[in-house]
């Protein structure tokens, strides 16, 4: 069995019943993701993206960035590297010695992403890594140059509370002193504006969560029905946690061949397919509390919906 075979008998048998989220992202989910990041209703990347536009100055100086001493930007899970175009423009054009190492699972996100900096930024050194986030960090650890890990766009906030104070860790213990962290979260705020991120009127984030049953289809060879399916996404700002889950039309039967393995859907039951995590200071504080990360600065976009906090490695 595949780790996707694995992941869909565990999440199918469980009760209740969910799928991990990193699934959305094969080629139709990547396209689909670009397309949500366009939505109005999906404020987070507009947000960000004024955060590195705006205050691009405050941002060099919070990270004690200096002309003399050469440094690394080390990216994780890029994209299409909108937001750090802008402050890498800043470096070039101001001759910081700085290099930039984007890091992500996909080689195809990787390529593009060289493509458009040998375009628009071609003086900028740009050494891209495909593979594990701490695999590639652990061997970066070892060069003497300061780095700047960025870790935007509240993709942290996919993981679990406890998975994401692992992850904390295990960022603080592949680093060394004075190493910095940007780490870009959206910000808990009221339903009317979290809920609607995650649903669309033009009906892409639907199309983003539906997307999963096709792909067990296309992958496993299941016979899902996507029509006997509905996109429900959930948020209270009490639990700051937005969730996307496929609810069952009716009662069902899918039948997954690589499986050889059937599974019941009563009518109204539920897939949990995805947490986003929104922060708030005391949230982060307790993300880094067994690390060596402290927080030095958080800059906020006009709204106050999202923040990049700026830890350091102690
Ligand atoms: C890429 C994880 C930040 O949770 O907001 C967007 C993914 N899912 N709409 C998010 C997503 C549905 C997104 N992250």
């Amino acid at each position: 069995m595949n780790q996707f075979e694995i992941d869909v008998l565990k999440g199918l048998s469980a009760h209740p019943k969910s799928l991990p989220s990193k699934y959305f992202y094969n080629e139709i989910g990547d396209r689909l993701f670009v397309e949500i990041m366009k939505m109005p209703e999906y404020y987070l990347t507009d947000a960000e993206l004024e955060i590195f536009e705006e205050q691009t100055a405050e941002i060099i100086k919070v990270l004690d960035l200096t002309k003399e001493e050469p440094f690394e930007i080390v990216e994780l899970g890029a994209g299409d590297g909108t937001k750090t175009i802008e402050l890498l423009k800043v470096l070039v054009a101001e001759n910081y010695k700085v290099e930039y190492v984007p890091i992500d699972i996909s080689m195809h996100a990787l390529d593009g992403l060289k493509a458009r900096l040998v375009s628009e930024l071609p003086a900028l050194s740009v050494k891209p890594r495909q593979g594990d986030y701490f695999e590639v960090l652990s061997s970066l650890k070892a060069t003497e140059k300061r780095k700047i890990v960025l870790f935007l766009g509240s993709n942290i906030g996919n993981l679990l509370d406890q998975r994401a104070q692992l992850f904390m860790q295990n960022l603080s213990k592949n680093l060394n002193k004075n190493d910095q962290l940007l780490l870009g979260v959206d910000l808990i705020k009221s339903a009317d504006i979290v809920l609607p991120a995650y649903n669309d009127e033009a009906g892409i984030t639907r199309k983003f969560n539906l997307n999963l049953l096709q792909r067990m289809n296309d992958d496993l060879g299941a016979n899902f029905v996507i029509e006997q399916f509905e996109h429900c996404p959930e948020y209270t700002e009490e639990e700051g946690i937005a969730k996307s889950f496929l609810k069952s039309k009716t009662e069902q039967t899918v039948f997954v061949k690589s499986l050889g393995q059937a599974f019941h859907f009563n009518q109204g039951e539920k897939i949990h397919t995805e947490i986003s995590r929104k922060y708030n200071d005391k949230i982060i504080q307790s993300l880094i509390a067994e690390t060596s990360f402290l927080v030095m600065d958080k800059l906020v976009d006009s709204r106050r919906y999202f923040a990049d906090y700026v830890l350091r490695r102690n």
